[in-house]
């Protein structure tokens, strides 16, 4: 490669990172088995919270955000993965601890890799990205935790998003009856698009659970918002029902009674889209292409450029981001 390569990259200033656009020296890559020539990245909460330099502390300057990314392996000494195959990275730390997606290059460990499935293209991968590995891995939960379809609702918090637009497709594909909470009920036809079978607003669950056991209303739950609406869906979910906690768009903390954890074995299980065995990632990637259909996933994706990421990251964090947005990251 070159020694240098285009990037929307974080530069040190007075008050703060500056996003800047342009050439970064190869040097900023880190070690790792797998050269990729990336295609596609995309825009997640926490690549919002990254470029406006909100709640993480970056060592070295340049740095390259985007924990996402997908293209063309250009030289590997991983025996998995051999030049021109397609890649998908998640996580691992890429764009926080180290250079990510968006970049037209990046450096992996090849045991952090998913091969693009079949019949799929790098960039339908960035219109699913974390979002859609942490809605499957939130299914797959549910199914070790016993929740089958016709076993009662799932809600789906925060619908609108990416990770909740991931969530009801997934879902409702898989056969689960499932109810979406939004503080945008305008996009009432997206979600029922989606395969939402019912659509509520999120003020019925921010406001916290006046009781520590409510009526039982949901068998589970693929949380995006945490908060005050996490407990109110602690204290309303029926017996052994299921929350996936992932996200925390509506607070960090939560307070809540363990009534129903002793009285209704409630489980509580936290989802982590950015690490873990990369065996259950590779399972779930499979299982996203055979659930996700082609209709969904466009009704769901848009796509930008590189130069449109400062101002999508205040829309994200302002909460005015509908579904999945693709990055093109070639100039
Ligand atoms: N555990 C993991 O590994 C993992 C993976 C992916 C994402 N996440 C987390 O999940 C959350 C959602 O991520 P995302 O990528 O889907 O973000 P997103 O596309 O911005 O979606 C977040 C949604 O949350 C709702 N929301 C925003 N602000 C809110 C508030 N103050 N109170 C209540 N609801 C609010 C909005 O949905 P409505 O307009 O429909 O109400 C918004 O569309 C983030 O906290 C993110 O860090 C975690």
């Amino acid at each position: 490669m070159a020694e240098t390569f285009h990037a929307l990259y974080l530069e040190k200033g007075e008050a703060g990172p500056k996003v800047r656009i342009g050439e970064v020296p190869a040097s900023v890559l880190p070690d790792g088995e797998v050269l990729i020539r990336v295609a596609y990245s995309t825009i997640n909460y926490k690549d919002a919270m990254m470029v406006k330099g909100i709640g993480y502390r970056i060592k070295d300057f340049p740095f390259v955000p985007g924990i996402d990314l997908a293209g063309t392996v250009e030289q590997s000494s991983c025996p998995d993965f051999k030049p021109g195959d397609q890649v998908v990275l998640n996580g691992y730390g890429a764009g926080e601890k180290f250079a990510g997606g968006y970049g037209a290059y990046a450096r992996a460990k090849g045991e952090w890799l998913v091969a693009v499935p079949e019949g799929w293209t790098a960039r339908d991968t960035m219109a699913v990205g974390t979002a859609g590995v942490t809605a499957m891995l939130a299914a797959m939960e549910f199914e070790r935790g016993g929740l089958t379809p016709g076993g009662g609702d799932i809600l789906v918090t925060g619908a609108s998003g990416g990770l909740g637009s991931m969530s009801i497709a997934m879902l409702s594909a898989l056969g689960y009856r499932v109810v979406a909470a939004t503080g945008r009920m305008g996009e009432k036809a997206y979600l029922e698009q989606l395969g939402a079978a019912e659509i509520i607003p999120r003020s019925e669950l921010e406001g916290g659970p006046d009781k520590p056991l409510m009526a039982r209303r949901w068998a589970g739950c693929v949380d995006a918002v945490g908060g005050k609406t996490l407990a109110t869906v602690i204290a309303s979910l029926d017996q052994r029902g299921v929350i996936a906690a992932c996200g925390l768009t509506g607070g960090n903390t939560f307070t809540a009674s363990l009534i129903p954890f002793f009285l209704r074995g409630v489980r509580l299980v936290g989802i982590e889209g950015g690490h873990g065995p990369i065996d259950e990632r590779r399972e779930a990637w499979a299982r996203i292409a055979r659930t996700l259909s082609r209709d969904r996933l466009d009704a769901m994706t848009t796509d930008a450029v590189l130069d449109d990421l400062p101002s999508l990251a205040d829309e994200m964090l302002a909460g005015r981001v509908r579904g999945r947005v693709v990055i093109d990251v070639n100039p």
